[in-house]
């Protein structure tokens, strides 16, 4: 079929232009500096070490203004089916729209948000309390365990490990995620069954490794209880929007999920209770009100002023423009450990797509690039040799912040020391005569040698996060920035960024496969198999 879909510019006048010029010179432009550093309430964003002068800027910027963003964006906020493989609206910012200087989700949509966050602070409460048998859990909690696995676990990990600070009670948070069994059996291992509460999270309830993981901890606890089964379902609180599922499985309290709520967006509902557990429900509306001051902002503001608009021109330009196909995230804020996994959810299941929706046509550039990361300074002794000198370009995220949460000034002035020495040694580098004059000794051919070792070419851009610092309302904040990023490259690169076709095949195959390992007398007719698969399931029965 021929596309309508027109290929996006290519901006090549400005590119070359920039190929002739090294971020040494981009980053002396002090108005140049200033236009490119913009802050939305406590968050600066640093983009001046990006390879794009001001004209560059402005043409991608003047171009996704003719594109009708605030259109469909929103179309995003007021709850059309924007997401039309699976006809269905995308409102997680109606899951933070409390907070919102002007909601624009359907009222019946508000009141359902607002009714499950009520639901969730009794339950949060109670448990805080020690009244957990008052809501039809169990009382002295000790540990709360959230079961689930991608959006209903990388969110409220990422925001429960963020906001350690801001624990409000002694209750520990734990979370199982993947299906390996050695993790549930350690867990039980450490737990006491009688002061467990478990958080069974699957907005289909229809995952897998969630339900197994949910399964075996029900055994575990029914073990406990002596087979009593009432006395087990206390200490399950299942979220999904699956309610029939739920209801057959057991669980003490559901609360609810909804369909118009992507998983990898759903931590502002109460996918995200072990958050609420954890920071407490005042705590959990400081998250949300974060993530709405960035919603009002990202309708509010002009391209040039607009956050997530600037973070998809930067992605856009190293992806489409410069072909750079990984980005590494580095937050300097060990807290924020859990950011890398978590944005691989957001933008990778979100934007790795490659048909245009409405004609199933083939875009013409590339999407989402490889994200990875981890935290700095350990990164800087671990990979950060190959993004100074390895022969590709990748482009940075750094996140740090202004006031830490501990006293420690010294650890934080070196940690912040480092995350600015990177991003100024990864742009201007180090020229071949720099570092010849470095070279004391040996031959002529030596010195060369080594100093040709010790170049930095640099040019190797980067973008710049600075919190205040790390609070509920920051947190929120950022995400919210994030998703919004997604929204702006899928709408530039016309995918749909709410759908995840991508990973039912895999899912479809392992359930076809689980009889062979799981049946030690006959493994079935491998003969449905490819001969690779064949070959692997019979080499795994022979060393059983
Ligand atoms: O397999 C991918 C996925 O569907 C994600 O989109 C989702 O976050 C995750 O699985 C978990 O799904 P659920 O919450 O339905 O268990």
């Amino acid at each position: 079929m021929e596309s309508k879909h027109a290929p996006l510019p290519s901006f090549a006048e400005h590119a070359a232009r920039l190929a002739k010029t090294h971020l040494r010179e981009l980053v002396q432009d002090e108005a140049r500096g200033e236009r490119l550093r913009r802050r939305v309430g406590p968050i600066l964003l640093d983009i001046s070490r990006q390879k794009l002068d001001i004209a560059a800027l402005d043409a991608v910027g003047g171009y996704i203004d003719g594109t009708g963003w605030k259109a469909a964006r929103d179309a995003m906020f007021e709850g059309k089916h924007i997401n039309t493989s699976e006809d269905r609206a995308v409102l997680h910012t109606a899951l933070r729209g409390g907070a919102s200087r002007h909601p624009a989700a359907p009222k019946d949509v508000q009141k359902d948000v607002a009714d499950a966050l009520d639901q969730m602070e009794l339950l949060v409460n109670a448990v805080h309390e020690g009244k957990g048998a008052s809501v039809g859990l169990i009382g002295g909690v000790t540990d709360i365990v959230n079961i689930g696995i991608g959006g209903s676990d990388l969110g409220p990990r990422l925001a429960v490990h963020a906001l350690n600070q801001f624990h409000v009670k002694s209750i520990r948070s734990h979370f199982l995620t993947n299906v390996d069994g050695q993790a549930a059996y350690d867990l039980m291992n450490t737990l006491d069954p009688s002061r467990t509460l478990v958080i069974l999270v699957s907005k289909s309830f229809n995952t897998q490794e969630t339900l197994l993981n949910g399964g075996v901890f029900r055994n575990w606890i029914l073990k406990a209880n002596g087979g009593d089964e009432a006395k087990t379902s206390k200490h399950f609180i299942a979220v999904s929007s699956n309610v029939e599922a739920v209801n057959k499985w057991g669980a003490s309290q559901v609360l609810p999920m909804w369909d118009y709520v992507g998983g990898r967006f759903s931590l502002w509902s109460a996918v995200g209770a072990s958050i609420a557990f954890g920071i407490g429900m005042k705590g959990f509306r400081e998250l949300l009100a974060g993530a709405a001051e960035a919603d009002d902002h990202f309708r509010a503001a002009e391209w040039q002023d607009n956050l997530p608009v600037l973070l998809a021109i930067v992605e856009f330009w190293n992806r489409n423009i410069l072909g750079r196909s990984s980005r590494a995230v580095v937050p300097y804020v060990d807290a924020l450990g859990d950011l890398p996994s978590y944005l691989q959810q957001l933008e990778m299941e979100s934007l790795g797509k490659h048909v245009h929706p409405d004609d199933g046509t083939e875009v013409t550039q590339s999407t989402v690039p490889v994200v990875w990361g981890s935290i700095g300074t350990n990164a800087q002794h671990a990979y950060f040799q190959a993004l100074h000198q390895g022969t590709d370009t990748v482009p940075l995220e750094f996140i740090g912040l202004v006031k830490p949460a501990h006293p420690l000034r010294e650890n934080q002035d070196v940690l912040t020391s480092n995350l600015l020495a990177q991003a100024a040694a990864l742009s201007l580098g180090k020229t071949f005569e720099e570092a010849l004059a470095e070279a004391k000794t040996g031959t002529d051919d030596e010195r060369r040698a080594l100093a040709a070792q010790r170049t930095f070419k640099g040019d190797r851009p980067s973008t710049v996060f600075m919190l205040d610092s790390l609070t509920p309302h920051s947190l929120g904040e950022l995400i919210a920035l994030y998703e919004h990023k997604v929204f702006m490259l899928g709408h530039l690169w016309g995918i749909n960024a709410f759908d995840q076709w991508g990973v039912e095949l895999g899912k479809v195959i392992a359930k076809q496969i689980y009889p062979s390992l799981a049946n030690d007398k006959d493994a079935g007719d491998l003969s449905q198999f490819d001969g690779a698969t064949r070959g692997l399931i019979k080499a795994i029965r022979d060393r059983r």
